[in-house]
């Protein structure tokens, strides 16, 4: 079932001298089982729509409807508790809310919070630590004594503790360096291809986006400027070089040699293909 915007508006500080449209009337389909990138300009509006996902922002005007309620601003959800069970949010520098003397503890709070056990809630925090890549030794460590990369590894870990069937992280990936992003994107992959999950992910790396995702939403002032597959948003670099965006390394050689007057095609999308084109354009044949 998509998930649907119906000209959802939100207005931050409504009826204030501060108040601040946020997001504009956004009509939006979304799919379910796909990696979706959102991207955008910083205050474009990318974690103010993310936060409608699980509810933790309302809309002032309009709704959303999503595994099957529908949020608006007159009426309050229903299911707000499991709404966010199903729909796990993970924020930007998530490492910043730990706050337990222990890992498990950490990442049994939210388990326990939506009626698991203690034993539950610790089975779960064995299974999900080695998920996020870490060994069980953890478990009894404090979170402050880890790196910035582990513990934004635990405060995944914690949601993904909740088995949410919906997984939402804003620029997860910032910060850390090259090979930790790297692994972060990979551990989303595999989370999506092993579990299913439906992955939405603000991110302003178009390396992450090309080679992770399968769709894009691109926000743009409050507004959704356009969405798309990952594979035809790419063949088309203007909407990139407009917003300033800098584009995929494979994209922009791509664009070079077809300025250059190589007969390339559009739809190419990896350094190997292009290699191929550029032997074939050059006449040297396999
Ligand atoms: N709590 C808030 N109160 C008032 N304005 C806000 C608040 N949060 C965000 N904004 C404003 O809303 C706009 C969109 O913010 P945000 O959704 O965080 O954008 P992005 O994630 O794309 O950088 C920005 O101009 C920002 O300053
Ligand atoms: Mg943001």
């Amino acid at each position: 079932m998509p998930i649907t915007f119906q000209k959802l508006t939100h207005e931050y500080n409504a009826g204030t001298p501060f108040s601040y449209l946020a997001l504009d009337h956004i009509d939006l389909n979304l799919q379910e089982g796909k990696i979706t990138a959102i991207i955008g300009e910083t205050g474009s509006g990318k974690s103010t729509l993310v936060q409608h996902l699980n509810a933790l922002l309302l809309p002032t005007e309009g709704s959303l409807k999503i595994l099957d309620r529908e949020i608006s601003a007159s009426e309050k959800p229903k299911h707000l508790k499991s709404l966010r069970k199903h729909v796990g949010l993970v924020f930007q520098f998530p490492e910043y809310q730990l706050f337990e003397e222990t890992i498990a503890k950490d990442i049994a709070f939210g388990p326990k919070n939506f009626g698991a056990s203690e034993e539950e809630a610790l089975q779960r925090a064995k299974d999900v630590i080695t998920l996020v890549g870490l060994d069980e030794s953890y478990l009894e460590r404090s979170p402050f004594e880890l790196s910035g990369g582990q513990k934004r590894r635990v405060a995944i870990a914690g949601i993904l503790a909740m088995d949410p069937d919906i997984l939402v992280l804003d620029e997860p990936a910032a910060g850390l360096d090259p090979q930790g992003a790297k692994e972060m994107m990979e551990l989303f992959v595999r989370l999506h291809t092993e579990f299913h999950k439906t992955i939405f992910i603000v991110t302003h790396d178009m390396e992450h986006v090309l080679r992770y995702c399968d769709e894009v939403v691109v926000m743009d002032h409050g507004h959704v400027k356009t969405t798309c597959s990952v594979s035809s948003f790419f063949q088309d670099p203007s909407i990139l070089k407009e917003m300033g965006i800098h584009p995929p390394a494979v994209v922009s050689l791509r664009e070079s040699l077809r300025e250059v007057g190589f007969e390339i095609d559009a739809s190419i999308l990896t350094m190997e293909q292009l290699a191929q084109a550029v032997a074939k354009e050059v006449g040297h044949h396999e």
